[in-house]
């Protein structure tokens, strides 16, 4: 295939890139070179899709399938009206986060409500429109295309450093200050393994929305695993809810956060969705242990992006959990490795 990806220089543009390469494809990565390069055998062609005529250096090159990670309806909409109509299989990288109801357990991609889209004057997407631009890009794409909307991405080469915070973290070994419950569910897609069907959906010409993400787990699973994988010996401490945001632990993302953690029953379905359809369709998935080792060995030899509690923000909220809890009658949750 001759693959264009709008994108290509960094994350999953870049897995997609490298695993269509090493499959023998000949892969053309478009951007403007600021995030990243683009991997080793890749075509690179700069263009800038914020610019009204910005995909005209494509205009001469043909191409069988397109890949497309924006978060822009602008962008969106320009690709589609100069590139669409020529080539056979059209990709679009959308997001879970399109969906309205976060709460109810075991949607599918097929049935489960959309979020209102971006008017349609609304060229870019910010953090707060990001749902809705996606639903608005989707929107734009129309029929006869392959919607992939990712769950959590994870693995060698994040830009967010959440995932690579537990890796890090549980290397480190002792005891773990873990949010939530055992049994909060978790659900995750390796970046390879998402590049990896990607590029299948391309080269078997499938079509429709799909979610693009692993089977629904547990916390304690993912933890459980990725430990033993890692040779760790840890304990692990969960805290509820109150404790972490009376305590200024914050949720998913960012500096003083517990990453992945989400508050519930507010996404009480948002790690459970039903994805039997991609398994269907090709999707296949890496263990946690896989993941995770890749993850600590790229962030240890590449200085990989991390981000959450740092050790001393960590210890000091065990202290105040250990500190605000009953002599007797102990309420952590611990499990040994
Ligand atoms: N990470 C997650 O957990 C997660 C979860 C769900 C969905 N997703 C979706 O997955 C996709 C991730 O894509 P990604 O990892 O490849 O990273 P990304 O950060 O979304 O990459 C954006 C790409 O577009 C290029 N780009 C940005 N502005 C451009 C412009 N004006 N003109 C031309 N190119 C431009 C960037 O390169 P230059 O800056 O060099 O131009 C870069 O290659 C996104 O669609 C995201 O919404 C991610």
């Amino acid at each position: 295939m001759r693959l264009l990806i709008l994108g290509g220089t960094r994350f999953l543009g870049r897995a997609v890139a490298a695993h269509a390469n090493a499959m023998g494809h000949d892969v053309t990565c478009a951007a403007r070179g600021l995030a990243g390069t683009v991997p080793h055998g890749a075509r690179f062609i700069r263009v800038d899709r914020d610019e009204p005529e910005g995909l005209a250096p494509l205009a001469d090159k043909e191409f069988d399938a397109v890949v497309d990670v924006s978060r822009h309806p602008g962008q969106v909409r320009r690709a589609v009206a100069a590139l669409k109509h020529r080539v056979a299989h059209w990709t679009f990288v959308s997001t879970v986060s399109v969906y309205a109801d976060n709460r109810t357990i075991g949607q599918r991609a097929d049935a489960a409500p959309l979020r209102e889209p971006t008017a349609p004057e609304i060229e870019h997407s910010t953090e707060e429109t990001y749902g809705a631009a996606k639903v608005a890009c989707e929107q734009a794409i129309g029929e006869n295309a392959f919607i992939c909307r990712a769950g959590l991405i994870v693995g060698p080469e994040d830009p967010t450093g959440r995932f690579t915070y537990w890796p890090m973290r549980l290397d480190r070994g002792g005891e773990v200050l873990v949010p939530g419950a055992p049994d909060d569910a978790v659900q995750l897609i390796d970046v390879r393994d998402l590049a990896q069907w990607i590029v299948h959906a391309a080269q078997t010409r499938l079509t429709g929305c799909f979610d693009g993400i692993g089977p629904s787990s547990t916390r304690s699973q993912l933890l459980a695993e990725c430990a033993d994988a890692l040779g760790s010996s840890c304990t692990y401490t969960w805290v509820d809810r109150t404790f972490l945001e009376s305590h200024d632990i914050r949720r998913w993302s960012g500096p003083r956060s517990l990453p992945l953690w989400l508050p519930l029953p507010e996404f009480a379905g948002f790690n459970t969705r039903d994805t039997s359809p991609a398994r269907d369709s090709g999707l296949t998935v890496r263990t946690f242990s896989a993941t995770a080792r890749d993850t600590l060995s790229w962030a240890r030899t590449a200085g990989g992006a991390v981000t959450g509690l740092t050790a001393d923000e960590e210890s000091a909220a065990l202290e105040a959990w250990h500190a605000s809890r009953p002599r007797s009658g102990a309420v952590t949750h611990e499990a040994q490795h």
